[in-house]
């Protein structure tokens, strides 16, 4: 079954009141849900009542408080269906199901973690818990009441205000919850168990106190002091930036340690991954704690941004997601290095999104239709819907961005809003058309645009001609040209920079070229000499540039552009074909020689002290294996791309050796351990100099002595990494492995890192080395985040061992698909994406893919999640 936005229409009966009660018990839990509906005004007098189930078995039905004549109700585990309903006035269901959570695998719905209840209900978990008009445009207000045995479940949480709670005979209590906001089912949470508390307070802009709680697991209490510090943080961000105020009595965090995501903005009582709370300097690296703060920010920002304003539909998904993503990465753009921020969110970007938006799971920001939702909780509605609001704030800038949120938040709050409705308010608030702009919401494809510059030095004008191409993407050929916001500047032989406003060719306001037709020459006069263009500054638009711009050019900003973002930019524009001929070489089996000009520029940036560390690191980070075979663009061998990269890297660690040992000197000078951005970055590039000085010298004593010195886990699992990446047999590798598996024997999250530490050796030998991994007692297939650090990583971060050429790797991934999906269709379909790049590969190992592809479509009894991830690999 396939749904279609266009088929979108009210439910026919209003909810106006939701009564829960459950009877928690870890396998027969009773749920009585007390519903009142009223048919809406002007709906068919004999419409019945359906109500969405899923696995569901129902115990009783109550029609205004009696039972209900068999004759007039339909029930199966996927639907509740009652006829014969009044004409207007309203009426109560009282629906009462037995669920078991033990049994609950897919993590969706009520279940089970480490002996605590937790729910999911996004986007279609609450329908696993009772019949429900399970969809975000039925808001509601609810009552939670939780009877459970008190010994076992100390705690009883839902969503909301704590109304009360009492003893209820012998060993069990109760708690009543009531959340005065109405909300849809995907928001409702319960958890209950035995945890422990952190807590603190926090004063509202308008002098309101609100309780804050982040419960853990009894002993992990120290190792959430950042996540209630990185709350603290956003709650005063979202009032100061975007004037939202928190609106609850209480607000509470949950860390579990089954979770399918990363977290979950349930109103007032966020579920959270435990990766994404718990952190303390031995067990965090600088990348897990900007992760916390991230995710943390990004589920409190939910509260205005999906709670009080929520989708009308599923559609409408970048609604909350694409605006919450840009406000979690404006909050940490603010908290941290803004550059440092914007290169790392660019990176992500390129590796995640575009490959999606150039292959057969490619779709709009906003899509038209799918056959599972879970599906399209992906990067192109979070990453890219982000960037399609950082173009809005682009093209209206600081103010007018400002004026159209506060538009939004004041005509929509209460209700499930759509992203027309969204746009509109920014045009409202700015008397601006942004039709054609939002061709960004429904055009899939990433942009690619053609330029060029030509000076004429007698008339003293530049000439910027662009040209754009939207790529056909699956059921979409035809494609419109599109707004395109370009920030620029013109840098002249001396370093000044200089925005010019355009004297024919189109719109540019400020520093914004407005690229609004398929081709457009732009042209700007008064332009003393020759200037260097510096397009796309700050990622303005998220699109592919195709610049000749000349190594010189290139060079002339890297080394001068007062755009940190664009100076990486360039450096990044210059070592990509560098890279891509070196893997051309590779495979042709010659001998890589980089080039020298290059590794000038690149070590003239790594040396350069006045250069904060962090953005340094992000230089010498060079693009991975997956840019080089996107850039490549087909007929990928990646045995030759890594082979090709090593070359390069070899000849900038042999070329560098200097540079890396004065780098790594100086910033391994150690005082005590802080998380913040400034430190972070100082370890960034110490290992970075480390793993270049590792290369230069081919012997693992520094990495071996790195790790045994290391105070805190940035610098042990980087140490662990050089070793076990490039020494996989040394003797150093294996002791430090031990060693690292020993001392984090009873830290899962620990043991996540030795996992993939493991399953990214690069080479066809890793795929034995998974193997004999998943019989670690540390492995456990029931839990994702184990899952993902051995399956995940290999299939999505380990090219050569997954794409290993007698295409076993494939084989044995389709096992695992296979064996997952059973149990967790959401685990299992995320997990096969990472296939969808399969027709870039060369013929050999393209046709080992979708053999492997095949026999998963083969298997008769597949879910829907997968079903229609391997539908679409295949086909698209
Ligand atoms: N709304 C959550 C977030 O982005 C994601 C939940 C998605 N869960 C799912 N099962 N599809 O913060
Ligand atoms: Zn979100």
């Amino acid at each position: 079954r396939i749904v279609h936005l266009a088929d979108y229409r009210p439910t026919d009966f209003v909810l106006e009141r939701v009564d829960l009660t459950f009877e928690l018990d870890p396998t027969d839990t009773k749920v009585e849900a007390r519903l009142i509906f009223h048919r809406r005004e002007g709906v068919d007098a004999s419409a019945p009542l359906v109500l969405d189930g899923d696995d569901l078995t129902m115990t009783s039905l109550l029609f205004d408080q009696i039972e209900l004549d068999p004759a007039r109700y339909t029930a199966t585990p996927e639907s509740l269906t009652i006829r014969d309903l009044p004409e207007s006035v309203p009426f109560e269901i009282t629906v009462v199901t037995m669920i078991n959570p033990e049994a609950n695998t897919q993590l969706m719905g009520l279940y089970r973690t480490n002996g605590i209840y937790a729910t999911q209900c996004e986007a279609e978990g609450f329908r696993r818990i009772t019949y429900f008009p399970d969809r975000p445009d039925v808001l509601a207000v609810y009552t939670i009441n939780i009877i459970a045995d008190k010994a076992a479940n100390p705690l009883l949480l839902s969503n909301g205000n704590f109304l009360g709670g009492a003893g209820f005979g012998p060993d069990k209590h109760f708690a009543a919850w009531f959340d005065p906001h109405p909300k849809p089912s995907y928001l409702f949470a319960l958890v209950a168990g035995d945890l422990g508390i952190v807590a603190d307070t926090f004063t509202t802009m308008s002098g309101r106190e609100v309780a804050l709680k982040i419960y853990v697991e009894h002993g992990k209490e120290p190792r959430a002091a950042y996540a209630m510090d990185a709350l603290k943080r956003s709650m005063k961000w979202d009032e100061e930036v975007f004037g939202r105020e928190y609106d609850l009595d209480i607000f509470m965090i949950v860390a579990v340690s089954d979770f399918n995501m990363g977290a979950m903005e349930n109103k007032g009582l966020n579920i959270f991954n435990d990766k994404y709370v718990l952190a303390d300097p031995e067990t965090a690296t600088d990348q897990d704690y900007a992760n916390i703060e991230a995710i943390i920010a990004h589920e409190y920002f939910h509260n205005w941004t999906g709670n009080r304003i929520t989708c009308r539909d599923w559609f409408q998904l970048c609604l909350k997601e694409g605006l919450t993503v840009y406000r979690d990465h404006e909050f940490s753009a603010d908290m941290r290095s803004r550059s440092v921020k914007r290169i790392a969110e660019v990176r992500h970007l390129r590796s995640e999104q575009f490959p999606e938006d150039a292959g057969p799971l490619a779709h709009p920001v906003r899509p038209t239709k799918y056959r599972e939702i879970n599906n399209f909780y992906t990067t192109t509605v979070y990453e890219k819907g982000s960037e399609v609001t950082r173009m809005i704030a682009t093209i209206l800038g600081r103010d007018g961005f400002k004026k159209g949120m506060d538009l939004y938040f004041e005509r929509h709050d209460g209700e499930a809003a759509t992203v027309e409705d969204f746009v509109k308010c920014f045009e409202d608030a700015n008397g601006r058309d942004l039709t054609q702009f939002a061709l960004w919401y429904h055009q899939a494809g990433t942009p690619q645009i053609t330029v060029s510059s030509t000076y004429d030095s007698s008339a003293k004008t530049l000439t910027l001609s662009l040209e754009q191409m939207i790529p056909a993407t699956p059921g979409h050929s035809a494609k419109e040209p599109m707004h395109i916001p370009l920030r620029f500047a013109l840098i002249s032989e001396n370093g000044a920079e200089a925005v010019a406003s355009a004297i024919s060719g189109g719109e540019v306001s400020g520093d914004v070229v407005h690229l609004t037709q398929r081709a457009q020459a732009f042209t700007f006069a008064g332009i003393g000499s020759r200037p260097v263009v510096s397009l796309n500054r700050g990622f303005s638009a998220p699109v592919s540039l195709h610049f000749a711009q000349g190594s010189e050019d290139l060079a002339h900003i890297a080394r001068h552009d007062s755009d940190l973002f664009a100076r990486w930019e360039a450096i990044t524009d210059l070592a990509l074909p560098v890279l891509t001929g070196a893997a051309k070489t590779a495979r042709e089996g010659g001998a890589v020689e980089t080039s020298r000009a290059f590794i000038d520029v690149l070590l003239a940036v790594a040396a350069d002290e006045t250069l904060e560390p962090a953005f340094r690191a992000q230089a010498l980070s060079l693009p991975s294996e997956a840019d080089i075979a996107r850039e490549l663009g087909g007929n990928n061998d990646p045995d030759a791309i890594h082979a090709g990269r090593q070359a390069v890297l070899s000849g900038i660690a042999t070329a560098g050796a200097g540079v890396f040992g004065k780098l790594h000197a100086i910033h391994s000078a150690s005082g005590p351990f802080t998380p913040d951005a400034a430190g972070a970055g100082k370890r960034a590039l110490k290992n970075i100099a480390l793993s270049f000085l590792t290369i230069a010298e081919n012997s693992p004593a520094l990495a071996a002595a790195a790790f045994a010195s290391a105070d805190n886990m940035t610098d042990l699992s980087q140490a662990l990494t050089i070793l076990a990446h490039r020494f996989p047999e040394a003797v150093e590798t294996k002791n430090a492995l031990a060693a690292f598996e020993t001392r984090f024997a009873s830290n899962a999250l620990v043991l996540d890192k030795w996992f993939s530490i493991q399953a990214t050796i690069p080479g066809a030998a890793s795929l034995d080395r998974v193997k004999v991994l998943m019989q670690s007692p540390h492995f456990a297939p029931t839990n994702p985040n184990r899952v993902r650090s051995l399956v995940g990583t290999f299939a999505f971060g380990n090219a050569t061992g997954f794409n290993r050429a007698d295409g076993a790797a494939y084989h044995f991934f389709a096992e695992q698909i296979l064996a997952i999906d059973p149990r967790n269709p959401q685990l299992a379909a995320r997990l096969l994406t990472a296939l969808r790049s399969w027709r870039l590969l060369e013929p050999g190992r393209a046709d080992k893919a979708r053999a492997a592809l095949a026999t998963i479509e083969a298997s008769p009894s597949l879910s829907t999640d997968v079903r229609d991830i391997v539908d679409r690999v295949l086909k698209g």
